[in-house]
């Protein structure tokens, strides 16, 4: 099943607010329907939002009223995936030809990210075998599977590679709070794919590592800048601090869509800080008392310093041997 695709004329996204509990298909017919899905993280994950945005172009196109400001609107969403902007801006060229014009494009986007998952998850696999042998127990966080792209994923994709290479242990899934990207999805995911995993607390993993439970950290990336430095959800900068210290390899999966050589460095990203309520409330329930204020970035940035490799659909780049973008 696809993440998200064009049907019946407007794009149709599996709502990833109703994971694991609800298998949702949730047509989005209105500019504000896009937006709105795209704030709340119904779709979501650096390639699916690529997707979304170009489709989110299409759909104003078609209808017609104030493109401009739609375009601007869906760009905004949400700041920090730089694919986000990519897709709208690649779609949105193409509004002088018309809305089938931009259609077409919108296509061609979710057809050019589902043929770089195959690619990644092939060169990913590989050099994951080079690096940890033919028995390996990955450690991963949030979620880069299907459901962050359009099908099969970044990381989950050279995770999925090498399960079916009979080269895959375990997977350690990363919960990644507070949004539960990774309990939620990546391990509803690799369930229905028979894939071993255990759940970990986020801070368990540094520790794990140290223990000598992880042969290799994969995951993927919402920007990766010039200089290499990594954009990601909150909570892998810790990862990459701890495989450091363990001596194991820290490896990106990502498209060549995610690689933003415009921005210099991860200094100059915009992180996008979300509302406190993520973390003071739980099922409904205050988890803090009433007037404790939150801090909430939901992503960090890892310095190229501590990433052994980029893997994308077209190139691996070995930063640890001095490769660069
Ligand atoms: O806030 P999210 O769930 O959109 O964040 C997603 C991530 O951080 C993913 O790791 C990243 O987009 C890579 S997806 C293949």
């Amino acid at each position: 099943m696809r993440t998200i695709d064009w049907v019946d004329g407007c794009p149709q996204i599996v709502d990833q607010t109703a994971l694991p509990d609800d298998v949702r298909l949730v047509s989005l017919s209105t500019v504000d329907a896009v937006v709105d899905a795209i704030r709340r993280l119904a779709v979501r994950g650096a390639p699916a939002l690529g997707v979304a945005g170009a489709m989110g172009v299409a759909l104003a196109a078609k209808l017609g009223s104030d493109v401009d400001d739609a375009v601007r609107r869906i760009r905004a969403a949400r700041p920090t995936a730089v694919n986000l902007a990519w897709g709208v801006d690649r779609a949105a060229a193409y509004l002088p030809d018309g809305p089938e014009a931009v259609l077409a494009e919108a296509l061609a986007i979710r057809d050019g990210e589902l043929a770089a998952s195959l690619e990644m998850g092939r060169r990913g696999g590989d050099l994951l075998q080079e690096l940890a042998g033919e028995h390996i127990r990955v450690l991963t966080h949030c979620n880069t599977g299907g459901l962050a792209t359009v099908e099969y994923g970044t990381a989950l994709a050279a995770v999925r590679s090498l399960y079916e290479r009979g080269c895959l242990a375990e997977v350690l899934v990363s919960e990644s709070r507070p949004l539960l990207q990774g309990a939620r999805l990546t391990a509803w995911e690799l369930g229905e794919s028979g894939i071993a995993h255990r759940l970990i607390a986020d801070s368990a993993g540094p520790f794990l590592m140290a223990r000598g439970q992880v042969d290799a950290v994969v995951l993927g990336a919402d920007r990766i800048c010039a200089n290499g430095d990594v954009v990601n959800k909150i909570g892998t900068y810790a990862h990459a601090l701890g495989a450091q210290a363990a001596g194991i390899p820290f490896v990106v999966v990502a498209p060549e869509s995610t690689v933003d050589v415009a921005t210099k460095s991860g200094a100059d990203v915009d992180i996008e800080d979300r509302d406190g309520s993520e973390l003071l409330e739980f099922a409904g329930r205050h988890t803090a008392p009433y007037d404790t204020v939150a801090l909430n970035p939901a992503f960090d940035v890892t310095p190229y310093a501590l990433v052994t490799a980029i893997v994308t659909d077209a190139r691996v780049i070995r930063l640890d041997r001095g490769d660069r973008l």
